[in-house]
This record gives C-alpha cells, structure tokens and sequence, in this order.
C-alpha cells in the first residue's frame, strides 16, 4: 500500500501532481490535503479525477481532507502550499510568509506521519528545504526540495530541439539555487554520451541566450498563463515515482549540504543525487569547471543569506 499525501492539494499544483501521480498507477492512495474552507473544492477534484481515472480503468483512492489524521501512514507527504510567486516577484521574496506556512506543515508531517518523505516545492524551495528540515527534525535524506530537476528538465529539452536529437540522448543538469542564481553544468551534458562542446563547433546555438531563457522559463510562463503548472507537476510526480518503484535514478533535488560538493555546508541547495524508496540515497559528486565552481558557491551564498533573515 504506497500512500502519497499532498498539502496544498487545490492548487494548481498540487491538483495536477495528485492527476499525474494516479494516471501513473503507482500509488494506492492520494490524500488531497486543503484548509477546510477549500474542502469543497479538494472534493470536486478527486470527484473529476475519478471521472477521467475510469476511462483508463485506474483504481487509485483521492481522500480529500482537512485533518491531519488522515496523512497517518503517509509514505511522502509533498507540501505546495504557500503564496505562489508573480510575476515580476524574486522566489526570494516569498521567503517570508511561506516560511511560516512550512514550518507549521512540517511540525505537523513529524508529528501525523514520522516515517514519510517531505518533498518541498514551495518557493523559495531552497530556502524551504532548510525550515521543514529544522522544523521537521527529519533525517537530511528525507527533506528533499523540488526545483531543479525542473530546470534541468528545460535545459534538456531545449538543447534536445536545438540540436534536433531525441531528449533522452541529452544528459544535462542545472543545480544551485532554483531561481536567479541557478548553474547549468554545461562542462558536464553530454549529447548521445559526446560531450556538448563537440557539437557546439557543428550546431549553430547561441548558449548564453538559452541559458538566458532558462533562467527566466518561470517567469515567462508566469507572465503569460498566469502560473506554471504542467512543468513542476511533471517534474514533482516523476521524482515521487522514482522513489515509490525505488529506481535509482540520478535526478537533482534540492538537500541541505554538509561539504559534500565544494565545501559548501548549512545550506540547502540543488545538487544530483539517487533516489531510493529512503530518499536521498547518495550525493553524486559533481566535477566543475571554474566558473561553474565560482556560480555554485554565489548560488549557497545567496540562498544562506535568505534562509538566515528568515530564521530570526
Ligand atoms: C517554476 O520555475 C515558478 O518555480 C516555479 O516553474
């Protein structure tokens, strides 16, 4: 019996990870967390979903609900609540108000559901990582903050239409901080296991424009449809499989260092890891070139210094 309990389940979000996460039959139980006055609204998803779950014959139980007993048994409780960003706003600036909001969720996840797995998507998610971890008191392995596997899945994606390759022959990663100061590792994407800087002398792409675009994905989407959804939902709900079906897989999350990668300790920051059905199995060492060593380490700085105003 694996079960999946979502905070914020009437988000945009949270509403579309609780949709894939069922069509992906994994999970024998969503629980569609909401305040009680979003109750309503939690109902008249799981009733839609269900709808569309029968056309593919899919038996998943969606619990909307606004009592924690609910989340008892949980084997990841992923939390989307919070103010979302808008546009024009920095992830920094949320910092703030859904520090509380995490903080008070991550007390209750330690309290209705000790043996889970947080996931954190709520932004600033690095900074967030390191509240619900304090908060939580959890193992490092089981906080574990979503972000870059988003951006890492952009950058994939673009490199695979430039060079008009297949997406899984693009093996690329972007870590840091899931916001201004996120890092591309360039050095290391390979396109069909060959290093990218060999197709960069045949390719005719302008790398910094992309990088550009990357950087700015979220607000661009944000500033025309109003929030991104398709994209972190995908991206949460494949991280939460990778750990259900225990699969191993190399994927970037965000997880509070202790000098594992540069030096770098008591902060939270994107890096590659292996997910296990425990969580973070292992941080992946990561080789850098030097101004990606220099990026990462603005990356921890910037993020510090946001979580640290926030702590007082
Ligand atoms: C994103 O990058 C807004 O953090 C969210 O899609």
């Amino acid at each position: 019996m694996v079960k999946v309990s979502i905070l914020g389940a009437t988000g945009v979000i949270g509403k579309n990870v609780a949709f894939t996460l069922a069509r992906a039959d994994t999970v024998d139980e969503i629980v569609l967390f909401s305040r009680p006055e979003s109750i309503d609204k939690a109902k008249g998803e799981s009733y839609d979903m269900y709808d569309a779950l029968a056309a593919e014959d899919i038996d998943c139980r969606l619990s909307p609900s606004s009592d924690y007993n609910d989340i008892v048994g949980s084997d990841i409780v992923l939390i989307t609540a919070g103010t979302p960003r808008q546009e024009g706003m920095s992830r920094m600036d949320l910092a703030v108000p859904n520090a509380q909001i995490v903080r008070n969720y991550a007390e209750k996840i330690a309290e209705y559901a000790p043996d889970s797995i947080i996931l954190i998507a709520t932004n600033p998610v690095d900074v967030m990582t390191t509240i619900a971890l304090e908060a939580s008191g959890f193992k490092k392995s089981r906080v574990i903050g979503i972000g870059n596997h988003l951006d890492s899945l952009r950058l994939k994606a673009y490199f695979s239409r430039q060079i008009n390759v297949n997406s899984s022959e693009v093996h690329t990663r972007v870590i840091g901080e899931h916001g201004e100061h996120m890092v591309p590792l360039l050095s290391s994407t390979t396109i069909g296991g060959i290093p990218l800087k060999y197709f960069l002398k045949s390719v005719d792409m302008d790398v910094p424009r992309l990088i550009k675009r990357l950087r700015n994905a979220g607000n661009t989407i944000i500033s025309k449809k109003g929030a991104t959804e398709y994209g972190p939902a995908f991206a949460i709900s494949n991280l939460i499989s990778t750990i259900i079906t225990d699969s191993h897989k190399v994927l970037t999350v965000s997880t509070y260092l202790d000098g594992q990668i540069e030096d770098v300790s008591g902060v939270s920051l994107g890096v590659p890891v292996v997910l296990s059905k425990k969580g973070i199995a292992m941080i992946v060492p990561i080789h850098m070139n030097d101004y990606e060593k220099m990026r990462f380490k603005e990356a921890a700085e910037s993020v510090r210094e946001v979580t640290e105003e926030v702590k007082k």
